[in-house]
């Protein structure tokens, strides 16, 4: 059964057939989280959508306490691998099928740097994900703009969206909406949003007009989780 767990800002917790696998795990430091890097100890793989501290979060550290793979793009893969995690890496636009199913990642429009200490390092380019297993697809933005990209996911049937809504680094619901029309998921769930001023957003303001358009949303609260 595949499952889908928001663990706060844009961190979710996926597990299916051979999957058990954590997307951008920003856990210690988010105001939001719902979960500590150590309650994960059986994982297989963490999607990484680009360097902000706020995706690449706790990544490296859970993934070398659990041996779990650092799935990004390629700069930011041999970052991680850099600092001892396993990585494969992979780059945007590009498919790979694993144990579980596939996974392509999707063009963002966005930033990447790693900052270290006073450094950015290049982290290559922001990205989303599309998850399919069980016979399903999940698609994670990332942090992204409106992207008129968006409009070739029409054609993956994509069941579940998770979307960044709260704007000033992202697209906002205004934004969010459009870029509903262009994926046509069967449900969305809105993310990154209210964990700082700077993102303020009313999910249920966002809700309301996505089951406007026809399309169904599910707010999760950090710690709310959704079969797929
Ligand atoms: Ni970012
Ligand atoms: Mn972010």
């Amino acid at each position: 059964m595949a499952k889908l767990k928001f663990l706060g800002h844009a961190a979710f917790y996926v597990e299916g057939e051979g999957l058990k696998a954590l997307i951008d795990p920003f856990l210690k430091g988010n105001p939001q989280a719902s979960a500590k890097p150590d309650d994960f100890k059986d994982l297989n793989y963490i999607f990484v959508t680009h360097g902000h501290g706020d995706h690449l979060g706790d990544a490296i550290d859970i993934a070398k306490a659990t041996g779990a793979t650092i799935v990004a793009v390629f700069e930011l893969a041999n970052y991680c691998a850099s600092k001892g995690a396993k990585v494969h890496p992979m780059h945007v636009g590009g498919s790979a099928r694993f144990p579980f199913g596939r996974v392509k990642m999707i063009p963002a429009s966005h930033g990447s740097g790693i900052v270290e200490g006073d450094r950015v390092i290049y982290g290559g380019n922001p990205c989303g994900f599309l998850i399919s297993f069980e016979g399903k697809k999940i698609y994670h933005a990332g942090d992204t703009g409106l992207i008129a990209d968006m409009s070739l996911l029409k054609d993956e049937g994509i069941d579940v969206a998770l979307l960044p809504i709260g704007g000033n680094f992202t697209m906002d619901i205004d934004d969010a909406l459009r870029a509903l029309e262009l994926i046509r998921p069967k449900k969305v769930i809105p993310m990154h949003y209210s964990t700082w001023p700077l993102i303020e957003a009313d999910p249920k303001e966002f809700a309301k007009k996505a089951e406007m358009l026809g399309v169904s949303c599910e707010v999760l609260a950090p710690g709310g989780e959704t079969v797929i």
